[in-house]
């Protein structure tokens, strides 16, 4: 049930993060956090899916499994090209996986999270421990976990960024099998409404151009009283290969995606140069209700492939976001409208064929009338993406979007400030089926959330609230599906 047609699910049972994102001879690897008896979190192993575009996946056989030192939890895999782990023949190369090994300290019982090495010389088809796990262990702190490891140039060092806490640790190796702590980050610094976990560090270009900067993700898993349950924050700033600062004020938090569900996103290691994209997957849910989605058989999801890039918006850095073209390749029906007014009492409605849409719209903001785009499977059932400019916000309305018992704070209605750019708005909605995904003026915000529906979506309704607003330009696609 709620099998989305263009994100990446799991086949059965449970999932949760990705884990070891890489690309090698070939193909983009996904891994996951899986429980492979039952669709709620439970012994955790690495799931596999293999993709050569992104887009069309095929599933493998379950990469790691929990051995004696405990369960598989979240982490990330590189090319090791040089060999220096000496886990490959001699002048080759292979995958390896850093990952945290979950078990409880003996005695005690107390949690005990420790990092750990599994190399595959097969492409990731067949995968060994390393035989002197773990390789970092700290015995005073009981979160600690979820390496992401990459490849330091300058310093010709391995780096990993490690969730230690409250913070984040830095440690550097020459081999991945010896590391050292180098420094940390976090204390005081942007959003600690929960535990932090999944960090990420990569360089990117600024506005395309010589200047680069460093940008940390950084989970938030969301306290009791956190509005909006799990989220991911970013910084932006310098790192010289030993230590991460902050551009900004600590007390000033970057959301990635300012919808309910986007969590625990990382980025693609050995993309290569040519290519240059830094490309992210999210687990779309919120821990909140990550374990009551009505969703039978399978439970977990991912967010589209985004590629991430830097830009400057009124003087400040921030990410933008958008889908790989890749997925362009799923448009197959295409219905376009230029200079339509609608309003509420003429609005255009449109019956859909499927429930697998892409809407491109250009929204003229001067007569000040709050657009909405409702996506509906009845009029009692319908999921309103809209922007108000009177607020300047965005919006998602899914307190009708049909199953919303998943959670008390399911059926809400959230918003995030978006400013129009030469008095427009540009929006690019997916609808899936059982998620939206909004990027606004090309990615500078975007809005992830669930829905499950009563039904499929079969019809669009694009209105306003009152008066007439011009939408310059309106194109909708419908998408083929992957998976039924
Ligand atoms: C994030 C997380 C990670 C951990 C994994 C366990 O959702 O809690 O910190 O490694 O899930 O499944």
């Amino acid at each position: 049930m709620f099998r989305p047609g263009f994100h990446f699910s799991v086949p059965s049972n449970w999932m949760n993060d990705p884990n070891g994102l890489v690309y090698y001879e070939g193909k983009y690897h996904l891994f996951y956090q899986h429980h492979p008896y039952s669709t709620d979190w439970g012994t955790m192993h690495w799931g596999h899916a293999a993709s050569d575009d992104l887009v069309h996946w095929e599933d493998k056989p379950i990469a790691l499994f929990p051995d004696e030192h405990g369960t598989i939890f979240s982490g990330s895999c590189v090319v090791d090209w040089h060999n220096s782990s000496g886990f490959f023949a001699e002048g080759t190369h292979g995958l390896v996986a850093i990952f945290t090994h979950n078990d409880t300290y003996p005695g005690s019982g107390q949690p005990r999270q420790r990092q750990s090495l599994a190399y595959s010389s097969d492409k990731g088809e067949t995968w060994s421990f390393y035989s002197g796990n773990p390789v970092l262990s700290e015995p005073t702190l009981i979160d600690f976990r979820d390496p992401k490891v990459f490849w330091h140039s300058p310093s010709s060092h391995w780096v990993m960024v490690l969730a230690a806490g409250d913070r984040i640790q830095l440690y550097r190796s020459e081999n991945l099998r010896d590391w050292k702590l180098a420094s940390e980050f976090g204390a005081g610094e942007g959003s600690h409404r929960g535990v932090w976990e999944c960090p990420d560090l990569f360089e990117l270009p600024v506005d395309d151009g010589e200047r680069t900067k460093w940008v940390l993700i950084v989970s938030v898993g969301g306290d009791q009283d956190c509005p909006e349950g799990s989220h991911t924050q970013y910084f932006i700033g310098e790192f010289d290969g030993i230590r991460f600062v902050n551009d900004y004020s600590p007390e000033h938090v970057l959301r990635l995606d300012q919808g309910r569900d986007h969590y625990a996103g990382v980025t693609y290691s050995d993309i290569p140069d040519a290519d240059g994209r830094r490309i992210l997957i999210g687990w779309m849910t919120n821990l909140r209700y990550a374990g009551n989605t009505p969703t039978g058989t399978w439970r977990g999801a991912m967010t589209l492939p985004r590629v991430l890039t830097l830009v400057t918006v009124e003087g400040e850095i921030v990410l933008k976001q958008s889908p790989v073209h890749e997925l362009m390749q799923l448009r197959n029906g295409a219905a376009n409208w230029n200079d339509i007014t609608v309003s509420a009492e003429v609005p255009l409605e449109v019956d859909t064929e499927t429930e697998l849409l892409e809407l491109e719209i250009e929204m003229d903001i001067s007569s000040d009338q709050e657009l909405q785009v409702k996506v509906q499977s009845s009029q009692a059932c319908e999921t309103i993406i809209g922007y108000d400019p009177g607020s300047q916000r965005l919006f998602i309305d899914r307190t009708h979007s049909g199953h919303i018992d998943v959670h008390p704070d399911f059926a809400i209605k959230h918003n995030a400030p978006l400013a129009p750019k030469n008095g427009k708005i540009k929006l690019q909605l997916w609808v899936d089926r059982s998620a939206v995904e909004v990027y606004a003026n090309d990615g500078i915000v975007v809005m992830t959330d669930l829905i499950f529906p009563i039904s499929p979506v079969n019809r669009l309704w694009i209105g306003t609230n009152a008066g007439p607003v011009l939408l310059t330009s309106l194109k909708l696609h419908t998408l083929e599906s992957l998976r039924d």
